[in-house]
Formats: C-alpha cells, sequence, structure tokens
C-alpha cells in the first residue's frame, strides 16, 4: 500500500475518536488532510473545531465544520494530529509544516491527543528528521548559535512565515537523548516561541498505517492492536 492509501487509512480509523456534536482539535498537514476529507466523507456533524493553523482551518470551514476559538471553551476532549517522528514513548517531533506552536497548544488543551501516521514515522530516538523551533525574527541569529552550541545544525526556512509571523529554524545533527529536557531547555531561551519536541505532552494514542492495515499503539500496557480489535504482539 503507498504512503497517501496509509494516510488515509488511519485518517478513517481516527473517525472512532470523533463524538457528533463536540467540539474536535484538529492538527495540521498530509495526514490530518486526509482526515478532514474523512470527516466529510462519513457527514460527521461536529458542534465544531479548534484548528491548529490557517491550512486545516480554511480547509474545516469548506467541508462546514465552524471554527471555534480555544479563548472561548474549556478544553477539549479529543486532539488529532500527524507527526513526523514518533519514538516508543509517544514522544514526538512535529512542525514539519509549520504548524508546530498552535499544534502544541491545541494539544496541550486536550484530554486525548490521537497521532496518525504511516509506519515510515515511527523511530527508536527521535532527531533524523529536523527538529523546527519557531524564532521571533529578531532572536533568529542569536537562537541558531545556541542550537550550534548544542551540536545541532540549524537551517532557516527561507521563504516560509508561521501563522503568527515568526520565522522557522530546521535543526538536524541533534542527539536528542532526553527529549523532554531539551524540549524545556530551547523553550526558555529568550527569542524562541517553541520548539517542536512533543514530549512534555506526547501522544496518548497512535493509529499507524503499517501493511495493509492500521495498528493502534497504546502506551500503557505496552500492546500493539490491531484496529480491527485483533491483538498482534
Ligand atoms: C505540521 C506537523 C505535521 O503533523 C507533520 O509535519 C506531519 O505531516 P504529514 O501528515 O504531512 O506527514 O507537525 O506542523
Amino acid at each position: 500500500m503507498d504512503v497517501f492509501t496509509l494516510k488515509q487509512l488511519v485518517a478513517k480509523a481516527a473517525l472512532e475518536y470523533v463524538k457528533p456534536g463536540t467540539i474536535l482539535g484538529v492538527g495540521t498537514g498530509s495526514t490530518v488532510d486526509c482526515f478532514i476529507d474523512a470527516l466529510a466523507e462519513a457527514n460527521m456533524a461536529l458542534k465544531g473545531a479548534v484548528s491548529s493553523s490557517v491550512r486545516s482551518e480554511k480547509k474545516l470551514r469548506d467541508i462546514g465544520v465552524p471554527i471555534v476559538e480555544l479563548a472561548d471553551i474549556t478544553g477539549l476532549d479529543i486532539y488529532v494530529d500527524g507527526a513526523d517522528e514518533i519514538d516508543p514513548a509517544f514522544h514526538l517531533i512535529k512542525g514539519g509544516g509549520g504548524a508546530l506552536t498552535r499544534e502544541k497548544i491545541v494539544a496541550d488543551s486536550a484530554c486525548t491527543f490521537v497521532c496518525i501516521a504511516d509506519e515510515s514515522k515511527l523511530v527508536q530516538t527521535l532527531g533524523h528528521f529536523p527538529l523546527p523551533v519557531e524564532v521571533i525574527p529578531m532572536a533568529r541569529a542569536v537562537i541558531a548559535r545556541k542550537l550550534q552550541a548544542l551540536g545541532g545544525t540549524p537551517v532557516w526556512r527561507k521563504g516560509f512565515v508561521t501563522d503568527n509571523g515568526n520565522d522557522i529554524l530546521d535543526v538536524s545533527g541533534l542527539h536528542i537523548s532526553d527529549p523532554c529536557a531539551l524540549e524545556s531547555e530551547i523553550n526558555q531561551w529568550p527569542g524562541v516561541v517553541t520548539n517542536g519536541l512533543f514530549a512534555r505532552r506526547g501522544a496518548d494514542v497512535c493509529l499507524i498505517g503499517s501493511g495493509q492495515e492500521v495498528k493502534k499503539l497504546l502506551l500503557a500496557p505496552t500492546t500493539t492492536i490491531c484496529h480491527n480489535g485483533v491483538a498482534n504482539s
């Protein structure tokens, strides 16, 4: 099965977590695009959605889902989003699409973060995918030097401006042995808006397209269950 078909498969599987009449948190990316298509196909009557990007907001509006401001609600039950890398503890690298800050805000407001991805995103250790760091433009060079001092190679994502009006540095070569510690360290530098490590608030459930099927990975107890309910490891 090709990667796009796997994305469609996991997108459909995530509908299991969506209750009609509720407000849903929606992430950003090509897998989430498939999820929004699946919502439309299933004729899911949502009360609304909190979107993590202008891109997803437009797509949600196009299918008739009302956009809700996070400031107008007290929290969300479910947040559905993709990832660039997923480690065995469900720590993530996100932000390939540049929506990391709003994604982190919405994820942090949700009780359950359902991560949807194809199996190419599963890794033992995070860091092969360059870590996106959203920075206030004025601080870009300062932060780039600090990232170099950590052993990383930051590259300015030229020509890209985030939905918040900021720049992105994509950092390769980082040795991410402690994702929570690194997330906190980078986030406390003045000028950093946030970084793409989702370790302090990682995913709760991962729906992974693998081979011909969707595997539901749960953190505790550590089990791998086929989406059709058949345990396979
Ligand atoms: C956007 C993200 C995406 O979730 C991540 O880049 C995965 O994208 P895709 O579903 O296109 O592979 O973090 O900021």
